[in-house]
């Protein structure tokens, strides 16, 4: 089943880019960019990786990406994680970034963005896979903060897709980004959302009503509302689920508590993805095979969540198709094989 899961054609939709970013790196642009780290080798820092919760987390990951300072360390750790996705066979990805981690630190979001956008450019140029970029705003910032840093994209605007929202949940619910997220829809943007990681199955629904989102990220506590799920599922309205994410912030102790399959059973548009793949122990196949095997998911419930991927992706509608003849075909020549 190993073999089958890295052969399938997949779409990420899910992916922080500055979840990617591992030890090694760190410690290498750190030493580029004369950051000092409180950690004294590659493993000690490892070692920290060892989540209470999604602050827990956070806190490291901020500090972590304090050691991106050029648009050259965009553009590698950018190129980076596209290398590794062409080795998964994942075709599409939308990535997530994080403009004021960076620009709190004084990094411009011209280094930024340029520098994420090149290394897809390259990417794509070099046989894949596709991409685009989701600006996230940081939650536990004010709004007025988000609209700023909204106006500030103004000139990067065609290199973007969408916009998100992200980091601590818990206390900071959608409502408070409704103006930004009008701004950011009436300027052409998509939008998405996390919401019901951390935080409770209304933040779902708050983020469905008042930001008007199109996806949303994680919604694994919408579970917990029987209304919801009859909704996110008569709706088609996709959850960008992160398995290994949701073990290691401890929102579940185990895949088996997991509601992955009971939200694929209610008939909601279920994904796979990775989250923070450097933090959480596995990019994207390793995200399939946690969740192939709490569930013994067979060849076809697989090539569903990968048709589901592409079938929620901002691929045009028109494209949308010929990827989702083409797991199609896959999974018929592994059955037969
Ligand atoms: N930023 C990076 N990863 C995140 C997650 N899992 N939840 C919220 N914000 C994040
Ligand atoms: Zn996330």
């Amino acid at each position: 089943m190993d073999e089958f899961i890295a052969g399938l054609p997949k779409a990420e939709l899910h992916l922080h880019i500055e979840g990617t970013l591992e030890p090694e790196m760190v410690f290498a642009l750190a030493e580029r960019n004369g950051v000092k780290l409180p950690y004294a080798s590659v493993e000690a820092l490892r070692r920290a990786y060892d989540f209470r919760d999604l602050q827990n987390f956070l806190d490291l990951y901020y500090q972590a990406t304090q050691v991106l300072v050029t648009e050259q360390d965009f553009y590698g750790l950018a190129r980076a994680y596209l290398a590794r996705a062409r080795d998964e066979n994942i075709r599409h990805a939308e990535i997530f970034f994080d403009p004021q981690a960076h620009t709190r630190r004084g990094v411009s979001l011209g280094a930024v963005v340029e520098g994420l956008s090149a290394a897809m450019k390259d990417a794509a140029r070099e046989g894949g896979p596709t991409s685009r970029l989701i600006m996230c705003f940081l939650r536990d910032l004010p709004a007025e903060d988000a609209m700023a840093t909204l106006d500030a994209a103004s000139h990067w605007l065609d290199r973007m897709s969408g916009v998100g929202l992200d980091s601590a949940e818990a206390g900071n619910p959608p409502g408070k980004f409704t103006e930004v997220f009008e701004r950011a829809r009436s300027l052409g943007l998509r939008a998405v959302a996390h919401a019901g990681e951390e935080g409770p199955s209304a933040y779902v629904a708050e983020a469905l009503d008042r930001l008007q989102i199109e996806r949303v990220d994680h919604g694994v506590h919408a579970i917990d509302d029987r209304a919801l799920v009859a909704r996110l599922a008569g709706e088609r309205i996709p959850l960008t689920i992160c398995p290994l994410s949701n073990i290691r912030l401890r929102v579940y102790p185990d895949m088996r508590a997991h509601p992955l399959k009971r939200l694929m059973d209610a008939g909601v548009v279920v994904t796979v993805n990775s989250d923070d793949p450097a933090y959480f122990g596995g990019y994207v196949n390793a995200n399939y095979r946690v969740v192939q095997e709490a569930f013994a998911l067979g060849r076809g419930e697989l090539g569903q969540l990968a048709k589901n991927s592409f079938a929620a992706s901002f691929l045009s509608e028109q494209g949308k198709p010929d990827r989702i003849a083409e797991i199609d075909a896959y999974v018929k020549t592994q059955q037969a094989a």
